[in-house]
């Protein structure tokens, strides 16, 4: 790519809120490249601040409109966007469907949504509609319908669809995709992941703050816990599988020589967000009549084209510290995250573990070489950074970005599909060929460069 890629460091630091990265400049050489993305946000909240804040940081991204229903959140971006400097977009916050209003504007070339999981699909649709550049938080979709939304829309518009699958940039996750291209792990076989995240906290709250005590959600609840928690009380699914299945997915080239083919999930019975009202709100408080359908821990076993497994987990309910719970393993050895520990045969003592330490940093991601120290305030723990740095580059170029549309609908489709075998005790689920069989002669995505 780009010979004349560089940054400007600027001395002067962001107002408050706004993380202490130095702004950043991109050159591109690619003749057709925007060198300024005019982005539009749609969803301002707690996730849409942050990805506000990273775009802030850049020169090459001009943030000319925003929309969120909620006047709170418009005031917050407002004053984050005037505290960098930069000029005030136009704003859109009449009501649900006023994202619409700024689809129109000629001046968003593309938009990042990062609003309630219903509206993901239907928003992402009429913005690839309106030929807008689309990243969509995660998860994408909520349905099977949804996941074929997103496939048949890209294909009809040829707009191109990221899902912003943050994960997938987190330092020790490259470093160990680096070592899977490296052939280190030997041929693959089998990986575990998934979303073990105790979100009591943030389903259930007092209204007032995102993470204040409280057990309260729905019209009642602020941020997450005004929307995400009706998930939990209606469906018995896996509903935020892509934050583990992502990472795993791209180390097996799945859409691309390898596909996800079936399914099979199984869930325990449903009693932490229950116990948490009980506890935190008594008895006698409305919420702890309610009977949430949501399994505390679900797991769900896909086997791919090429003779893998993958084991996800989905476990928000119960106390417990945060992990992603990642393995790796291959023919040659594997690395596990819980107990951040590798073996590799021949080189590690045997059947002794190593620290994963070491091999992490031999094998640090160009990326992160290049980009780590400005990546840092970026959110959870930098990755934010990289996800958006690849969402503005594919986005100024107008190419296939590294997460597509493909990547989106079968990732996705863990929920709809989870939902199901746990329905009937477990039966296998096909999962669709959303590639409509060019999974074949899709090429893996050249993951191993240092620019995006
Ligand atoms: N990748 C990550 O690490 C990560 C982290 C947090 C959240 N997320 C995802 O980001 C999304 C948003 O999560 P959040 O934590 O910011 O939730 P949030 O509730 O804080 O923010 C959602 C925002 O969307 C707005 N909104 C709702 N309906 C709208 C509409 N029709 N038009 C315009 N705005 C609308 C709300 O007013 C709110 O401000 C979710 O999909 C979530 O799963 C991802």
């Amino acid at each position: 790519m780009s010979s004349r890629r560089h940054f400007i460091k600027q001395s002067a630091i962001a107002g408050a809120g706004i993380s202490m990265v130095p702004n950043l400049t991109f050159g591109m050489n690619n003749n057709n490249a925007k060198d300024v993305l005019k982005v539009g946000m749609i969803g301002v909240g707690l996730r849409g601040t942050n990805h506000l804040n990273n775009v802030l940081q850049r020169d090459d991204v001009l943030v000319t409109a925003i929309c969120d229903i909620d006047p709170r959140r418009v005031t917050i971006a407002l004053d984050h966007i005037s505290k960098a400097g930069k000029k005030k977009p136009e704003v859109f916050s009449k009501d649900e469907l006023d994202y619409r209003n700024l689809l129109d504007l000629q001046d968003v070339d593309a938009v990042i949504i990062s609003t309630p999981w219903l509206w993901h699909t239907r928003m992402a649709k009429d913005a690839m509609k309106a030929g807008k550049y689309t990243g969509l938080e995660v998860s994408a979709a909520n349905t099977m319908e949804e996941c074929w939304d997103l496939v048949n829309t890209h294909e009809e518009t040829g707009t191109h669809l990221m899902i912003l699958e943050n994960v997938n940039y987190r330092r020790d996750v490259l470093a160990v995709l680096n070592m899977v291209k490296q052939n280190v792990f030997g041929e693959l076989v089998h990986f575990r992941c998934g979303y073990q995240h105790d979100l009591r906290f943030v389903k259930l709250n007092d209204g007032k703050s995102a993470y204040g005590k409280g057990v309260e959600f729905g019209d009642k609840g602020i941020s997450e816990s005004a929307w995400r928690t009706q998930h939990s009380l209606l469906r018995n699914a896996d509903v935020y599988p892509t934050h583990g299945v992502g990472p795993m997915a791209t180390m097996c080239d799945v859409n691309r020589g390898n596909r996800f083919m079936s399914l099979t999930s199984h869930a325990t019975k449903g009693i932490g967000l229950h116990d948490y009202i009980v506890k935190n709100g008594g008895k006698d408080h409305p919420n702890a009549k309610l009977k949430f359908k949501q399994g505390d821990v679900i797991t769900s076993t896909i086997e791919t084209a090429n003779g893998e497994t993958i084991i996800v987990t989905h476990d928000c309910n119960l106390p417990r510290p945060y992990s992603l719970g990642f393995r790796v393993q291959g023919s040659e050895g594997l690395w596990e995250k819980d107990g951040d520990r590798m073996y590799i045969e021949g080189v590690s003592d045997p059947h002794r573990w190593d620290s994963s330490e070491a091999w992490l940093e031999k094998y640090d991601h160009p990326l992160w070489k290049r980009f780590g120290e400005h990546a840092q305030g970026a959110g959870h723990g930098g990755m934010d950074f990289f996800v958006i740095n690849a969402f503005v580059e594919s986005a100024k170029q107008n190419i296939a970005p590294p997460l597509d549309a493909y990547d989106a609908a079968a990732w996705s489709a863990i929920t709809p599909l989870s939902e199901i075998s746990i329905e009937n005790n477990g039966e296998p689920q096909d999962f669709p060929d959303f590639t409509r069989g060019m999974w074949v002669k899709r090429k893996p995505y050249n993951w191993m460069k240092d620019n995006y």
